[in-house]
């Protein structure tokens, strides 16, 4: 039987979110995205742990731990670290946990820098340009798949 748990991802600056450069990411805020997802999941009886951290290390423990406390779906927007960390993507291969890849913004529509991804060859697949949607769309098909 699969595991009813999904964990939320988010990277460094995501709890900016509506205040942070809105015209690129919007007005919502870190909270309410959390609260929509915790309801769609609510409804589908799996249990939903959202965790964001500024910090590269903080990922990769949060990660780590999926070893021992195990987890049927990551959701994951790595934000900055989407284009520099290794060490995160590595983490995640260790655990061997299905990801989805969400980026509130189109990244591929941005500068060069951001259109390569660490994560997006390890990802079920990549949610990137529908905003707060995206991660709907994400937890929608990791509902799906737990079954
Ligand atoms: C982001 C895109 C990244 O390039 C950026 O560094 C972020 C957010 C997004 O959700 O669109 O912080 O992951």
């Amino acid at each position: 039987m699969s595991v009813r748990k999904v964990l939320v991802l988010h990277g460094p600056n995501l709890n900016l979110l509506g205040r942070r450069e809105p015209a690129v990411y919007g007005t919502t805020t870190l909270a309410d995205i959390e609260a929509r997802l915790q309801q769609r999941a609510r409804a589908a009886a799996v249990e939903l742990e959202s965790f964001q951290s500024n910090a590269e290390s903080a990922l990769i423990d949060r990660v780590q731990r999926l070893f021992d406390e195990p987890v049927g779906f990551v959701i994951l927007n790595p934000a900055a670290f989407t284009h520099t960390s290794v060490a995160l993507r590595d983490a995640l291969a260790a655990v061997a946990v299905p990801f989805i890849e969400v980026h509130l913004s189109n990244v591929f529509a941005r500068e060069p820098f951001r259109q390569h991804s660490y994560f997006t060859d390890k990802a079920v697949g990549i949610v990137s340009g529908l905003g707060p949607a995206g991660y709907e769309a994400a937890l929608d098909y990791a509902l799906r798949a737990l079954g």
